[in-house]
C-alpha cells in the first residue's frame, strides 16, 4: 500500500537516488530538499511503501493568503503510473485548503507531456503561456545595429504609469494577472512593483519598463519577472537591455514572462534561448468527478 506523509530529514538519500536523473540536465530536487524543510511557508510530502522509504515526492507553497502553488512532483521509474503522483497531488490540495487557500497553480515546460496529462487528469486546466528566457553574456554581445536605448532606475513615481501600461497590453491576458516570485508565481499586487521601484530594480527606457532582480547567492545572475514594452519597441527593449546588463558586470540572464509571440522572438532575436511554459490552475476544493481515476496504492 502506499502511504502520503510528510517529508523528513532522514529520507533525503531515498530523494537523491531517484531524483538525481530525472531531467537530462539533472533536477532541482536533490540540492534543495533539505533546505525547503526549514521553510515555514511550504509543505513537502513523500510516498512510501511499507518500508516507508520514499518513491514519490512533492512541494506546495503558500504565496499568499489563497494561493498555493505545487512544484517538484516527482516518482521513482519503477513505480510511475500507479496513482502515486495523483495521490501526492490530493495531498498537496489538502494542505491548501488546510491553509485557508483557494486555488493552486503550477509550471509545466512545454515539452513534458507526462507532467502536463498529469496535471490535466487531476483537473487542472491551463489558463496562461509564460516563457523562460535565459542567456550568457560573454564579451561579444554587440549586434551592430544602432546604439542601444539609455536605461535608468526608475522611481516610484513610475509604477502607476508602468502598470498602467502594462494593464493595456497584450501582455496583461497573457500573464493571466500573475507575476514570478522566483520561479513560482502569484496574483500581482501595486506593492510589488512599488517595492522594485525602492529597491532600484525598476528600469526604463523610451521603449518601457522592466525589473531586473539580482539572483540571491548567485554574483553576476540577474533575473527578470516583469516587463512591459509593445510590440513595434520590443526588440529595441531586450537590446537596452542587454547592453545595460553587459556593461554591469552582469553574466547571466534569466526571465520569466508573459508568452506573447512577439517578445517571445524579441527575446530570441536577442540571442536568448526561450523555452514555453504552460501555467494550470484549479480551485483547491476541487472534487474529480465519479469517474476519475481512484488510486491504486
Ligand atoms: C509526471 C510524474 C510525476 C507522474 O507520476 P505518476 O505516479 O506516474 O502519475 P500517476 O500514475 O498518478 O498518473 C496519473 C495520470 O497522469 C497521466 N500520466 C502520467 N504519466 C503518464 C505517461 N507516462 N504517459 C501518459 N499519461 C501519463 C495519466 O493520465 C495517468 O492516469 P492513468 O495511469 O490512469 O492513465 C512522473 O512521470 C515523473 O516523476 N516524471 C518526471 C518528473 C516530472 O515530469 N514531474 C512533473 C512536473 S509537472
Amino acid at each position: 500500500m502506499i502511504v502520503v506523509r510528510r517529508a523528513l530529514p532522514g529520507d533525503h538519500t531515498a530523494i537523491v537516488e531517484f531524483t538525481r536523473d530525472t531531467f537530462s540536465w539533472g533536477d532541482y530536487v536533490p540540492g534543495s530538499f533539505l533546505g525547503w524543510l526549514d521553510d515555514d511557508n511550504s509543505a513537502e510530502f513523500v510516498a512510501v511503501q511499507e518500508d516507508d522509504r520514499p518513491i514519490g515526492f512533492t512541494r506546495i507553497v503558500q504565496l499568499s493568503e489563497r494561493e498555493t502553488w505545487a512544484h517538484g512532483a516527482r516518482v521513482h521509474p519503477d513505480h510511475r503510473r500507479r496513482g502515486i503522483g495523483l495521490a501526492l497531488q490530493r495531498t498537496g490540495m489538502d494542505w491548501s485548503l488546510q491553509q485557508g487557500a483557494i486555488v493552486n497553480r503550477l509550471m509545466t515546460e512545454s515539452w513534458n507531456e507526462n507532467g502536463g496529462r498529469l496535471v490535466a487528469k487531476a483537473g487542472y486546466r491551463p489558463v496562461a503561456s509564460w516563457f523562460h528566457a535565459s542567456r550568457q553574456l560573454g564579451d561579444d554581445i554587440g549586434d551592430g545595429g544602432p546604439p542601444p536605448q539609455t536605461m535608468h532606475t526608475a522611481s516610484s513615481a513610475e509604477v502607476e504609469p508602468a502598470l498602467m501600461a502594462f494593464s493595456h497590453s497584450d501582455l496583461a491576458n497573457e500573464a493571466h494577472g500573475l507575476i514570478p516570485i522566483g520561479w513560482h508565481m502569484r496574483s500581482v499586487r501595486f506593492e510589488d512593483l512599488a517595492r522594485e521601484a525602492q529597491s532600484r530594480h525598476l528600469w526604463s527606457a523610451p521603449a518601457g519598463w522592466v525589473t531586473i532582480q539580482p539572483v540571491a547567492g548567485q554574483l553576476g545572475h540577474v533575473w527578470i519577472p516583469w516587463i512591459v514594452t509593445i510590440a513595434d519597441d520590443a526588440y529595441a527593449f531586450v537590446r537596452a537591455i542587454v547592453a545595460q546588463l553587459h556593461t554591469h558586470g552582469t553574466t547571466d540572464v534569466g526571465a520569466l514572462l508573459p508568452a506573447t509571440p512577439w517578445l517571445a522572438s524579441a527575446f530570441e532575436h536577442a540571442g536568448f534561448r526561450v523555452e514555453p511554459n504552460i501555467i494550470w490552475e484549479i480551485p483547491v476544493d476541487y472534487s474529480p468527478g465519479p469517474n476519475a481515476h481512484t488510486n491504486s496504492g
